[in-house]
Parts: C-alpha cells; sequence; structure tokens
C-alpha cells in the first residue's frame, strides 16, 4: 500500500500534528521529511499537552516507529531534549521506535546565530523566522559545505569540517553581522556528546521505509509548515527553507515517487499565518483579536501571537493543485462559532482582473484584493458533533462551500484540540 502523505494548504500551523496523531493509530511507520525545529506541533491527549518540533506526531502511540528522514535539518540540543522529555513521560520506551536518519543535516550553533543576527539587521524586512537556524542549514547544505548526523562518527572528518565552517562563519559573524565569534572547543566536545545521544537510533533511514513498505506496513509522511511557506510556491521570500509539497515528501524520505498515495491537506476553517508577508485576508481589527483569542493562535515553538483572518480559498485551492489532495481535514470549525456573518475569500482581484490562484510576482502581492461571499454564521457549539447531520446548518453550508471553493471533498472535521473531537468522513490510509 502506497504511502500516505499529510500537508498543510496556507502558511502553517493548521493543526498537522493532531491529524497525524489521529491518523498514527491506523499507521506502523510516521515520517518527517522536511524542516527542523521551526515546526511546532501541539498534541491533546488524555487532557495532557504534548509539544513536538522533531520527532513525528506519532510518538504517542506506542510502537510506532517514527522517522527523521534525510530532509530534515536536525538540531540535535532540540533532538536530545524532546527525546528526554518524552521518555520521562513513558512514551519512547524502546530505541527502535526512532530512527534518525544519517543523511540529515545538522543545525550547528552558527546557524542560529547568523539567523538571529540577519533578521536583527532587516529590521523592518524581516522574514519573521523562527530563529532556529533553519535557513543557514539549509543553505549550506546546498551549497555542500553542512554537516550530517553520519559526520559525527568520522572523528577526524568531522572535527576538519567544523574547523574550516567555523573559519568562515566567524568572519562572516564578526565583519558583517556584528556578532561575537563562537569557540570551536566548546561546540565541537557538545556534538560528541550529542553524537552518544543519537547512536542508538542513527539509521539509512530510507532503505528501512522502503522494506517496511515492500513488506506492507502502513507509511505516514509528516509535512511540516505549508504550501504558502514552501520555498519554490510560496510567498517568496516570506517562506521556510524547504519545499513543503506533497512531492517533496518522496525525496525527503527518501522514497521513489510511486510509493506516494494519499494526500491529506489540512485546511483551518479561517487563515493565521507569523512572521512577516503577504496576507490578502488579514484581519487587524477586533474580529483578529477575536479568533487569536477564541482559537488559542500563539506559536507552539515560539509563543508569538499568529497574524489571524478569514478563510482563503485561493490559497487553499493552490495547495490541492500542488499536492494532488484528495481529502481536506478541516480543523478548528469551532473557533468560528459565533461570528456572524462568516467570510471566505473565493477570489483575487489585481488590477481589474480576477484571479483564482495566487500571483508568484513579489511586487504582485500588495496589490491583491480579496474578493470575498459572505455566509450566515451559527450560534451553538459545535462540542457534541459526531457526524456532518449534527452540525447547525449554517456550519454544515459553510464546510461544504469551502469544499467546492478548494476543489477537493472534506475527509475529516476537527471541533477542538481532542482526539475524539473529531469527526471522519472519509478513510484517509
Ligand atoms: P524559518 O522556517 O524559521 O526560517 O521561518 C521562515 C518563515 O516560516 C517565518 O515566517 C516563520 O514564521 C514561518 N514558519 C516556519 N515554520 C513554521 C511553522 O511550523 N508554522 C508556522 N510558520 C512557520
Amino acid at each position: 500500500m502506497p504511502a500516505t502523505v499529510v500537508i498543510g494548504t496556507q502558511w502553517g500551523d493548521e493543526g498537522k500534528g493532531k491529524i497525524v496523531d489521529l491518523l498514527a493509530a491506523d499507521a506502523d511507520v510516521v515520517v518527517r521529511f522536511h524542516g527542523g525545529n521551526n515546526a511546532g506541533h501541539t498534541l491533546v491527549v488524555n487532557g495532557e499537552k504534548t509539544i513536538l518540533n522533531l520527532v513525528p506526531a506519532g510518538v504517542l502511540h506506542p510502537g510506532r516507529v517514527c522517522m527523521i528522514g534525510p530532509g530534515v535539518v536536525i538540531d540535535p540540543e532540540v533532538l536530545v531534549g524532546e527525546i528526554d522529555a518524552l521518555r520521562a513521560r513513558g512514551y519512547l520506551a524502546d530505541d527502535a521506535w526512532l530512527r534518525v536518519s544519517e543523511q540529515a543535516h545538522l543545525i550547528m550553533p552558527y546557524h542560529r546565530a547568523i539567523d538571529r543576527a540577519r533578521e536583527r539587521l532587516r529590521g523592518t524586512e524581516a522574514i519573521g523566522t523562527t530563529g532556529r537556524g533553519i535557513g543557514p542549514a539549509y543553505e549550506d547544505k546546498v551549497n555542500r559545505s553542512g554537516i550530517r548526523v553520519g559526520d559525527l562518527f568520522d572523528e577526524v572528518g568531522f572535527r576538519e569540517a567544523l574547523r574550516t565552517n567555523l573559519r568562515e562563519k566567524n568572519a562572516y559573524l564578526e565583519a558583517l553581522l556584528g556578532e561575537a565569534p563562537l569557540a570551536f572547543d566548546a561546540i565541537h566536545e557538545r556534538y560528541l556528546g550529542y553524537r552518544e545521544r543519537l547512536r542508538p537510533f542513527l539509521a539509512d533511514t530510507g532503505a528501512e521505509l522502503r522494506a517496511a513498505l515492500a513488506a506492507g506496513r502502513r507509511v505516514l509522511l509528516e509535512g511540516a509548515q505549508g504550501t504558502m511557506l514552501d520555498v519554490d510556491h510560496g510567498t517568496y521570500p516570506y517562506v521556510t527553507s524547504s519545499s513543503c509539497v506533497a512531492s517533496a515528501a518522496a525525496a525527503g524520505a527518501g522514497l521513489p515517487a510511486r510509493a506516494l498515495g494519499r494526500v491529506v491537506g489540512i485546511a483551518k476553517a479561517y487563515t493565521t499565518r507569523v512572521g512577516g508577508g503577504p496576507f490578502p485576508t488579514e484581519l487587524t481589527d477586533a474580529l483578529g483579536e477575536r479568533l487569536r483569542a477564541d482559537g488559542d493562535e500563539y506559536g507552539a515553538t515560539t509563543g508569538r501571537p499568529r497574524r489571524c483572518g478569514w478563510f482563503d480559498a485561493v490559497v487553499v485551492r493552490q495547495a490541492v493543485a500542488f499536492s494532488g489532495v484528495d481529502g481536506i481535514a478541516l480543523t478548528k470549525l469551532d473557533v468560528l462559532s459565533g461570528m456572524d456573518p462568516v467570510r471566505m475569500c473565493v477570489a483575487y482581484e489585481l488590477g481589474g482582473r480576477r484571479l483564482e490562484l495566487p500571483p508568484h510576482a513579489r511586487h504582485a502581492w500588495p496589490r491583491v484584493k480579496p474578493v470575498y461571499e459572505d455566509m450566515p454564521g451559527w450560534r451553538e457549539s459545535l462540542g457534541g458533533t459526531k457526524s456532518l447531520d449534527d452540525l447547525p446548518g449554517n456550519a454544515r453550508r459553510y464546510v461544504e462551500r469551502l469544499a467546492v471553493l478548494v476543489g477537493a471533498p472534506i475527509a475529516l472535521l476537527s471541533i477542538g484540540a481532542q482526539r475524539d473531537q473529531t469527526v471522519r468522513l472519509a478513510d484517509l490510509f
């Protein structure tokens, strides 16, 4: 059976963590294939909150194999901390349940320092990165000076690579960014410590994953961020540094393209974004405040307040097209209860022209105007919803209209953070 891919269809924070956790009940292997600890998944199981930044969201199901694939950038300090925190609560009882790709690139202290210093110097033009060193780590990967997890096990090679990189990074940090240089010995020693901590999990994850698929295991590929943060197809340059569309899952996990099967697109019933960049349906008024408060829209990784606005079907339509989304998991519909009317952006207008898909030119974005469709709201709480028929009529009409506008059926509705606050409408495997 081919693998199921889960991706975000907006600017991230769509609620992928909860959906992956749910689907992981029916999976054998759950794999992260891109990004790093810029991602933050908040899971609520039996009233207990878990925030995951690197370990796949299948980890709360004992026995699932969680893989961190070659396309991920790993901050080992964060990974080791996450493993310890999970273990302290009884998860990850067996080393074999976590596999870490020897090909994944390492985030080094100089990546974090460069990321933060650059953002500071960008001032009002800041991208609003998470400051985790993601962009600089991917830069080194692409320019072929990166250090990979497996390199830690080559004592001489690691020492040399670190020395060479640090010489260059320190010159850059000092001369151009006005930062203090970093000391070799401290980093070297710390990373050798991480090497020992990661040793039990080191694997050729691609080979293991292909073998698992060949043996008929069910595989879930867990995307991070969202399509509009994709480095090629998002709101460049206000994007992350990896590819967030479903097709990236094959390369990032080490699978042939034909191994990808169903694609689940996660969409929030309204829109949020953290950091800078265009956001046509943003609400900067009391309604936006209300969405932020009712939806608890604060970053799981950085605690930053998220910008909030109406549902933007143009953005999700593009995500559906790019990733071949088979079904939408619609999250946080409950947050819209009590709003009247509820609005959806159905198209953009740019210079008198109607656009059904987003523009690509950076200079076009600030000029697009959302074209809205208003729908009557609903007052009822959605607490007891067990099927589509339980939804208030107006909520149901909102969901049905949304599916038509984005071009994909609704496969799942999430109406709260708990596992059981979910209505499944289709089989997602
Ligand atoms: P970076 O990935 O830290 O370089 O940040 C680049 C942009 O992506 C910034 O606007 C971040 O706020 C955004 N971003 C990165 N990861 C996430 C995420 O998991 N959720 C939402 N936004 C994210």
